[in-house]
């Protein structure tokens, strides 16, 4: 049985709710050799009488665009994807926070590099899940390894095979003893972590890398500049310098896994005074009263399941 099958029973492949064993695929399949694949990471927040899933279309809208920058078409309509997405919490009857994670993958249609008129499969599986990285603040290492630049690969899809750039970097910065990586562009300004998107704070005025920096364009980070602007704040979109990191006042990461998470450290110097900072916590705050639909201003981002 596969470890997985522990934690979910149902999983949507290919338009139709199978059982966890049978959500399977043969070792030739072309993603599996080439990365051939994009997907999405999305969380649903059980607040004790009801599942939502936060910006559900969002993500999806994210996967048909990664799809159609790789070069292939998924055959389901955004719709099509949100409907599935509940169809597989449902059946699964989860009632506690969970982590939904859709793919669209090059089938069995040979070795070829050429995916033309190949199969396209697709599956959205969930499984309950809690925090990602430390939520009291991470310490991070600015990895020796370079953001894929956009002119190599469309970074701005959510593509399998470009996270064997996150991978590496990740690997590095955990064998020397650290929480998160953060990569640099090619340029060598701050481009992203291995799986979040990167903000500072400088002065009270915040700041997080441009979509020309060759980053994934975070769901999270979307929704943080919305949030921020919202309380006044000032956001902006503009290149930092690898040495910003190192005077910040604050610094954190957002991602759908690792929600708002705090950076403690830079390449084992203290952010501010080594604890997380208060814009940071005000910001972290307000994003969980979201989630967990406390906070209704912004509760068109939510999509219940039950
Ligand atoms: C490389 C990378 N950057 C940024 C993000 C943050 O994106 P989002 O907020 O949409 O989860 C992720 C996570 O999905 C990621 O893998």
């Amino acid at each position: 049985m596969s470890v997985w099958c522990r934690r979910l029973r149902y999983v949507w492949l290919n338009g139709r709710i199978v059982e966890c064993e049978n959500a399977k695929v043969h070792v030739l399949t072309h993603a599996l050799h080439y990365g051939s694949a994009v997907f999405e990471g999305i969380r649903g927040y059980w607040n004790g009488s009801n599942l939502n899933i936060f910006r559900l279309r969002d993500h999806m809208v994210r996967l048909v665009n990664s799809a159609k920058l790789v070069g292939f078409n998924l055959g389901y309509t955004v719709e099509q994807l949100v409907d599935a997405t509940i169809e597989v919490i449902k059946a699964n009857n989860f009632k506690e926070d969970v982590y939904i994670r859709p793919i669209a993958f090059i089938g069995e249609g040979g070795i070829s590099l050429d995916i033309t008129g190949m199969p396209v499969e697709v599956s959205i599986a969930a499984f309950p899940f809690g925090k990602y990285l430390k939520a009291e603040g991470v310490k991070v290492k600015i990895t020796s390894w370079r953001r894929i630049p956009s002119f190599s690969v469309p970074v701005m899809a959510k593509a399998s095979g470009i996270y064997l750039n996150s991978i590496v970097a990740l690997r590095e910065a955990r064998r020397e003893g650290y929480d998160e990586a953060i990569l640099l562009d090619w340029r060598g300004y701050v481009a992203e972590g291995s799986g979040e998107n990167v903000f500072i704070v400088r002065g009270g005025v915040i700041a997080t890398p441009p979509i020309t920096a060759s980053i994934l364009e975070g769901v999270t980070r979307d929704s943080v500049m919305r949030i921020a602007r919202d309380e006044g704040y000032t956001v902006e979109e503009r290149d930092i310098t690898r040495e910003e990191l190192l005077v910040a006042d604050e610094i954190f990461l957002t991602g759908t896994a690792a929600e708002i998470t705090p950076v403690l450290e830079v390449d084992g110097k203290p952010v501010g005074d080594g604890k997380p900072g208060p814009i940071t916590m005000r910001l972290k705050e307000i994003y969980q009263n979201i989630v967990t639909g406390v906070d209704v201003r912004y509760k068109n981002w939510l999509t219940p399941v039950y």
